[in-house]
C-alpha cells in the first residue's frame, strides 16, 4: 500500500514508526512530516489542511490509504471531502466524519452528546451573547472554582479555571467578546472536577472497538504541576493508578455508550476516540473531554507498547473485523518526556542547533519540532529547534520509574540553547 500520513509532530513520527514496520506498507508519504519522519518515509510540503494539494498528491502518487494524525483536517471534513469526490471516494481515511470530529472540534456538542446518552461528565451549561446576562446569573448560583470552555478549537488554551465568581464574570465577559476568536462566541460552563486525570484510546469503526493502553500526561510547564498549560510536557503509559478494574468501569459506563451513541445519533466514526478522563475524589469516573485523535504526547508513550500491525488493524477497522484482532500490548511501562524550548508556551526563539541524539541508545527518540538547515560550511546539515516542543524521548522497562530514569538520563544529554524539560513526569503517581 502507498500511504499518506497527515501532520508533522511527534505524535505523527510514532505513526510514522510504527507504519514503516506494517508489512502492508510499501511505501510512506508524509505531509508535511519533520525530519523524523523523513527518516522513515518520504516528506512532502503540503499542509495538513490543505485539501486541494491533498488530493492532487493523492491522484499523481497512487495513494491508497489516508491516515489523519491531527484534529484540524478531521474537524474541517477532510473525510468527508474524500467520500463526496467522484475520484477520491474509494480511498479509504482514517479518522472520523465532520461530525464525529466535532466531538473535539465542539465542546457544546460534546456535552449535548454526553447528556444525551447518559455519560457520566461535569455538569454544565452553554451560552452566548444572546443570553449573556443568564450566564452572568448562572455563574453567580456555582462553586467555585468555575471552568470556562471555548465551544471551539482553541489550540488548547480554551479552558479556564476561575477562583472567584468575579474573576469567571470578567473572563466570561472576555471569552463571549472574541478572547479567543470566533471559537468563544460559545462558552460552556462547567462544574469543576476534582481528583487524577488520565485517557483512554479507543480505536473504533463505529461498531466495534479496541480499547489501547491507558496513559496520562503532564499539561503544565512546570514541575509539580505548577503554570502555564502546554500541549504536553510527558506521558507514563500505563499510569500506576489505574486498575483493572478501573478500566471496566470507563467501558461499561463510557466506552460502550460512546460508541452506542454514535450509532443512534447516525455518526460516521472510523478511527481514534481519545477520552480525556477524571478519576474523582468521591472514587466516581466522569470524561473532562473527547478528543477525535490520539494525543500527543500520549502517542509517544501509547504506541511503542502497542505490537499489533498498525496498518492491518486499520484494514481490520474499516472492514468492520475489529473484533477478530487481538491486540498485543508489550507488558513494559512507557515514560515521554518532551524536551521544549526555553520559554514555550509563551515566545520562544527557533533555529538553535541541536546535539546529542545521536548517542542515545536505550530511548526512542520523537521529532517534535525540529527542522534541517545547512550548517556553516555549507556541506554537512544541521538539526535545529523549529517548535515549542521539540523533541519526545521515550523509554520503556518493567518498571515505571525505571523508565522514567532512563528517559531522564537521555534527555540531558540531548542539548540545545535553552533546553527544558521536566524532570519530574510521574512525579504524582
Ligand atoms: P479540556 O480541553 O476540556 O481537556 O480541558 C483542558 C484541561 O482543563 C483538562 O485536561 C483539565 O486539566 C482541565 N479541566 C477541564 N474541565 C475540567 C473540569 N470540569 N474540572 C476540572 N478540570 C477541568
Ligand atoms: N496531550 C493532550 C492532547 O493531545 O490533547
Amino acid at each position: 500500500m502507498q500511504i499518506l500520513l497527515l501532520g508533522s509532530g511527534g505524535r505523527e513520527h510514532a505513526f510514522a514508526l510504527k507504519i514503516a514496520q506494517s508489512k502492508q506498507c510499501t511505501h510512506l508519504f508524509i505531509a508535511p512530516g519533520n525530519p523524523g519522519t523523513a527518516a522513515l518515509g518520504t516528506n512532502v510540503d503540503i499542509a495538513a489542511t490543505d485539501f486541494p494539494a491533498i488530493k492532487k498528491f493523492v491522484v499523481e502518487n497512487a495513494i491508497n490509504f489516508v491516515i489523519v494524525g491531527p484534529e484540524a483536517p478531521l474537524v474541517a471534513g477532510i473525510y468527508d471531502y474524500f467520500k463526496s469526490d467522484e475520484v477520491l471516494k474509494n480511498i479509504p481515511v482514517f479518522g472520523p466524519s465532520q461530525k464525529g470530529a466535532q466531538l473535539e472540534g465542539s465542546k457544546a456538542f460534546s456535552k449535548a452528546f454526553m447528556l444525551r446518552h447518559q455519560i457520566p461528565t461535569a455538569a454544565y451549561a452553554e451560552f452566548t451573547l444572546q443570553n449573556k446576562e443568564e450566564g452572568l446569573q448562572y455563574i453567580e448560583q456555582q462553586q467555585t472554582p468555575i471552568v470556562l470552555k471555548a465551544d471551539g478549537l482553541a489550540a488548547g488554551k480554551g479552558v479556564l479555571i476561575c477562583a472567584t465568581i468575579e474573576e469567571a464574570k470578567s473572563e466570561f465577559n472576555q471569552m463571549l467578546d472574541g478572547k479567543f476568536g470566533d471559537a468563544s462566541a460559545k462558552v460552556v460552563i462547567e462544574e469543576f472536577m476534582d481528583g487524577i486525570e488520565f485517557s483512554v484510546f479507543v480505536l473504533t469503526n463505529g461498531t466495534e472497538y479496541k480499547i489501547l493502553p491507558t496513559a496520562k500526561d503532564y499539561k503544565r510547564i512546570g514541575e509539580g504541576d505548577t503554570g502555564l498549560n502546554t500541549g504536553g510536557m510527558g506521558a507514563v503509559s500505563p499510569p500506576a493508578f489505574v486498575t483493572n478494574e478501573m478500566i471496566q468501569i470507563v467501558e461499561s459506563t463510557i466506552v460502550q455508550p460512546t460508541i452506542a451513541g454514535l450509532q443512534k445519533d447516525d455518526i460516521e466514526y472510523i478511527g481514534f476516540v481519545y477520552v480525556g478522563l477524571m478519576y474523582l475524589k468521591t472514587g466516581e469516573l466522569k470524561v473532562v473531554e473527547y478528543n477525535c485523535r490520539m494525543g500527543d504526547p500520549e502517542t509517544e508513550a501509547v504506541f511503542p507498547r502497542w505490537k499489533n500491525d498498525i496498518i492491518e488493524t486499520f484494514q481490520a477497522t474499516i472492514q468492520q473485523q475489529l473484533n477478530s484482532i487481538n491486540l498485543e500490548i508489550d507488558e513494559r511501562a512507557a515514560t515521554t518526556i518532551i524536551l521544549a524550548s526555553g520559554g514555550y508556551p509563551e515566545t520562544f526563539e527557533k533555529g538553535k542547533v541541536i546535539t546529542g541524539i545521536n548517542t542515545i541508545e536505550d530511548s526512542i527518540v520523537f521529532h517534535c519540532g525540529t527542522k534541517l538547515v545547512d550548517g556553516d560550511t555549507n556541506q554537512e546539515v544541521q538539526l535545529v529547534t523549529n517548535g515549542g516542543r521539540v523533541l519526545a524521548v521515550t523509554s520503556l522497562h518493567k518498571d515505571w520509574k525505571q523508565a522514567t530514569q532512563i528517559s531522564n538520563k537521555n534527555a540531558e544529554k540531548i542539548a540545545f540553547e535553552g533546553r527544558y524539560y521536566r524532570r519530574d513526569i510521574g512525579f504524582d503517581l
